[in-house]
């Protein structure tokens, strides 16, 4: 539960409060479900559902009102226009809606619905909105980055008065079939059916129409005032005839007391897509719950409601659930054997979206026999273009690839940040700042950044200090980064209303503020108590946000402090379902309903801007940390599952959901490791450490009312067992840095569920509780069970596995579970045969002090004796390896040879070196340990090396196979230089 005890109160915020609080005074369970829409509560969605339900039940009598006159369409330069006519009444009045189908020179193709009378601004508003008359045609702006080029090399293959197929996108060998009437276009790869959009026909866009005022109903005596109180969780049995054409919703709705005036009524859009022979359809995050999404619509163990994306403050969510939570990324991947495709729904209002499988027998006498599963999708959102974009694949990399291409990749990190993160609400003053950094010192525990939540404030105006509790936050930054440690600072979106505070004060004097529906700046409930909200869709909030930041300016700060923007979903206190009203307008009168999952990626993107200008002439990759986003926010830094609990069952709820982000475009994720409400047992808290070590964003935090529970708080055996897995993340830290520049690359996920390493695999499809880390090889499967001494893993191929610790030769079978020995202090950790990975093995405090620490390679030999492996370093800090200043390696242990050679071919002298270059000359390479070593070398004493043409002699040292244990060698110290071409000769 929120501390409400915190917000300094007047009589209005009594008032919210009580209103809160009765809501919050039900049973546990029930609280958040119910603060929470479920689709029948939900207009649209229950107007659309309804519309599938009557298509569905009609079959193939069903007759769909959308049509494409095939006078009106034409394909040039890469792109097909026509007008969809909708049918809109029984006299055969038709809405005109406008298409526009792109063939991306990636071989994306896009396809663009708007709707004429909007496009041109011809509605009428009602209730004297200021409100934008347009559909939102903006979520491009904030999501898109790039691969939008136009492949004028697509061409027509097939014209006529029914349809037209076009061909595009590798050798021409992606085609779609795009069909007039009834609309919809299917879309094949070698021509075999993939995708079709609007195959059951359950497109519906609702077109604008006039309120036709009618006649108020007579009331009975007594029934006075009643209609007006019944909230819309109330209505679902006093439905009209036509469910789909209820209007009961179509110019207003209320749910939990607050009343939404729509003033352009109803304008929702919605589509379904199949995927033909897809069993499986992973992504569409924020939800929790296994990776590979449930049906939605019933069923044994199917969940009855829709995915819902609306970004909300879902504190103590449900497990399991489709309901929606902090961040919204309308991006879904659909799986077969050796197939993957994807849809991106670019949409930033609400959106609910139905997910049914169906058994398709081509042939009725092979029935059940090889029967193909078809995936059925509904999208269904509220406002805005229907905008989609299809990928066909056919690997999980090309589609992964394909999306960061449109909505960029995740960003280069600050090296410190994929380091351990201490954070609880809240280190209450420097000296608890400066006492929790002795205590990790003392105990030996590495960590990177320590953070602080928002009592840090005087009295949660954001940018300033409670001076009497941080009396000094400069010599606090100072002694942090005397070991090279950094201050992560809360700011939220909320901005306490109080006179003579000149954040608040300039917010209101420069009109930055969200409006509320009259245009006034909207004021509502949060930490702060009254607060407003900084509207960073307007690019002058954006850059007077930036302001605040300099260093002159919120004092206190320095060069190592960085940023943690919460509550952006944005999450109101007071507001319908925790967050704005949809009536509130944005910058450029966009209505709130238009925007609102884009809103957090805003908020993310203003204070990403502003530490990009901190000071003139310091330029280094910000670090912000996100608790709502969109599909893009990958750009700008790293996210957090949010308000999770201290239980087992939230401990296994986070790899599926962190692998979710990974697949998703948005890799840089972890979840508060300990769990934020209550308090774990040490076992619970010691799996969490070992988990968490291999979340890309590792942090522990602690909700105000928890216990302390720093790493060093724990009794032993538990505190040296957790250290041992902060060690360990220490130790991979260049492999971790590695994968997250592959991610930076081309998007592919730092750590990766089974599907994606093994698209052909069908056993590994649904499992989510293991993953790879980057293309390392090593293969985790964390305990997330209580009293567990031994763990299953699902084994994918027919590779040869060692234990990570121990390098004992697992016996293993291609697509069977192996049982690994797991007591509290092992973390289930194989190594893939036919890998290098890089380590830095000399324990330190922290990630910048390893900076210049010399690598151990460990190399695990496949079956036929060979391996690879890729290390990537730069600063971990400036843009300079945009110009060159990095170390790129590929090794490759071939017969008796292992080499380093520059990964891009690049000659020594490629670039001219910089400070950070130079220096790396001195770090070398120190030990290499090579597992599965063959027998030949048994005698072996030493070998031969050559770098930058000198020879030299190492000493190999050769360990037999012993039992099950693998024979390994260790050679050291080689002594070549990390950046620098070597060789070693073991013939
Ligand atoms: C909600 C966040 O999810 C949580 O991590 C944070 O501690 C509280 N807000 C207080 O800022």
């Amino acid at each position: 539960m929120r501390n409400l005890g915190q917000l300094s109160l007047g009589w209005p915020a009594l008032l919210c409060i009580c209103t809160v609080f009765s809501s919050l005074f039900t049973p546990a369970v029930a609280v958040k479900e119910n603060d929470f829409k479920k689709c029948h509560q939900s207009g649209f969605c229950k107007r659309n559902r309804a519309y599938a339900d009557t298509a569905v039940a009609q079959g193939s009598s069903w007759v769909a009102p959308y049509k494409i006159p095939f006078e009106l369409a034409s394909f040039k330069d890469g792109q097909f226009q026509a007008t969809v006519l909708k049918t809109i009444d029984d006299q055969g009045t038709t809405a005109e809606l406008p298409i526009i189908i792109s063939f991306l020179k990636s071989g994306t193709a896009r396809v663009t619905v708007d709707e004429q009378v909007r496009k041109e601004k011809s509605i009428d508003l009602r209730h004297n909105s200021g409100a934008r008359k347009e559909r939102y045609n903006e979520a491009e702006k904030w999501a898109i980055v790039g691969g939008l080029a136009v492949d004028t090399n697509a061409k027509v293959s097939h014209e006529g008065k029914t349809g037209m197929k076009i061909q595009y996108g590798p050798d021409f060998t992606f085609e779609a079939d795009i069909r007039f009437e009834p609309y919809s276009i299917e879309f094949k790869r070698g021509g075999e059916s993939q995708i079709k959009l609007n195959d059951r026909g359950l497109m519906n866009l609702e077109h604008w129409r006039p309120k036709v005022e009618k006649p108020a109903p007579e009331k009975k005596e007594g029934e006075e005032g009643e209609e007006e109180q019944k909230d819309e969780e109330n209505k679902e049995d006093t439905v009209a005839v036509n469910p789909s054409e209820d209007e009961s919703t179509w110019w207003e709705e209320t749910f939990g007391g607050n009343t939404d005036s729509k003033p352009r009524g109803p304008e929702s859009v919605a589509l379904d897509v199949t995927f033909f022979g897809y069993e499986h359809v992973y992504g569409i995050p924020e939800h929790s719950g296994p990776l590979s999404l449930k049906e939605t619509r019933g069923g044994d163990g199917a969940h009855t409601e829709p995915y819902r994306l609306y970004n909300s403050d879902v504190f103590e969510y449900v497990l399991d659930s489709p309901m929606t939570l902090y961040g919204a990324i309308p991006f879904m991947q659909a799986q077969r054997k050796d197939s993957t495709v994807g849809v991106f729904w670019l949409n930033a209002a609400e959106t609910w979206i139905d997910i049914t499988k169906a058994k398709e027998s081509k042939n009725p006498l092979s029935l059940g026999i090889g029967a193909k599963t078809n995936t059925h999708t509904h999208w269904i959102s509220e406002s805005g273009l229907m905008d989609v974009f299809v990928f066909l694949g056919p690997t999980p990399k090309h589609v992964t690839k394909s999306y960061g291409e449109l909505t960029g990749t995740t960003a280069m990190p600050q090296e410190f940040s994929i380091g351990y993160h201490q954070c609880r609400w809240n280190y209450v003053s420097d000296d608890d700042v400066k006492e929790v950094d002795r205590k990790m010192d003392r105990y030996k525990i590495p960590y990177d950044v320590i953070w602080l939540d928002i009592e840090y404030t005087d009295d949660k105006k954001y940018f300033s200090w409670d001076y009497d509790m941080f009396k000094d936050p400069m010599a606090m930054g100072q002694h942090l980064d005397e070991h090279g440690r950094k201050l992560v600072v809360i700011i939220d979106p909320h901005i306490k209303n109080v006179g003579g505070y000149s954040v608040s004060d300039e917010l209101k004097s420069k009109g930055l503020a969200v409006k509320n529906k009259d245009g006034k700046d909207f004021d509502g409930w949060c930490w702060p108590g009254s607060s407003m909200w900084v509207d960073c869709f307007n690019p002058a909030a954006t850059k007077w946000w930036s302001s605040l930041f300099n260093y002159d300016k919120f004092k206190g700060t320095m060069e190592n402090t960085w940023l943690w923007n919460d509550m952006n979903e944005p999450s109101v206190f007071n507001g319908p379902e925790v967050t704005m009203p949809k009536d509130n307008l944005h910058h450029d009168n966009w209505e709130h309903r238009d925007v609102h999952n884009i809103n957090g990626m805003t908020f993310h993107n203003a204070t990403f801007e502003a530490l990009m200008s901190r000071k003139k002439g310091e330029l280094r990759r910000p670090f912000v940390l996100t608790r709502s986003f969109y599909a893009g926010s990958q750009r700008l830094g790293a996210m957090w599952t949010g308000d999770n609990q201290a239980s087992w069952e939230h401990l296994g709820a986070a790899v599926p959901m962190i692998l979710n982000q990974g697949i998703s475009g948005f890799p840089f994720a972890g979840a508060d490791v300990g769990g934020f409400f209550g308090n774990p047992e040490q076992e619970l808290q010691v799996r969490w450490y070992q988990a968490g070590s291999f979340y890309p964003f590792f942090r522990g935090h602690a909700h105000i009312d928890a216990r302390r529970r720093e790493p060093f708080m724990l009794a032993e055996p538990y505190r040296s067992i957790a250290t041992a897995a902060l060690r360990l993340r220490y130790t991979l830290l260049p492999s971790w840095y590695t994968a997250f520049y592959q991610a930076n690359q081309d998007g592919s996920p730092v750590i990766r569920p089974m599907y994606w390493t093994h698209p052909s695999e069908e056993a590994g499809f649904a499992v989510d509780d293991q993953f790879f880390l980057g293309s390392t090889g090593i293969l985790v499967k964390p305990v997330v069970e209580q009293d567990k001494n031994t763990q299953e893993i699902y084994i994918p191929d027919d590779e040869v596995y060692y234990d990570y610790f121990t390098y004992n030769k697992l016996s293993t079978t291609k697509g069977k579970n192996l049982t690994a020995e797991a007591p509290l202090e092992n973390i289930p950790i194989l190594m893939r045969g036919g890998h290098i990975f890089p380590r830095r093995d000399i324990p330190r405090r922290s990630a910048q002090l390893m900076k210049f620490d010399d690598y151990t390679l460990v190399v695990a030999l496949d079956k036929h004796g060979r391996a690879e492996g890729e290390l990537y370093i730069d600063d971990g800090d400036s843009f300079d390896y945009e110009k060159g200043q990095y170390i790129h390696r590929t090794f490759k242990l071939n017969g008796s040879t292992l080499a380093s050679t520059d990964a891009e071919g690049r000659g020594a002298k490629s670039v001219k070196e910089g400070d950070w270059l130079k220096r790396m000359h001195n770090v070398a390479v120190d030990k290499v340990i090579i597992v599965g070593a063959p027998a030949s070398w048994s005698k072996k004493k030493e070998v031969q090396v050559e770098a930058g043409g000198k020879k030299s002699t190492v000493k190999l040292e050769y360990f037999k196979a012993d039992g099950s244990r693998a024979a390994f060698a260790i050679l050291g110290r080689v002594g070549a230089s990390i950046g620098a071409d070597w060789t070693v000769d073991f013939s």
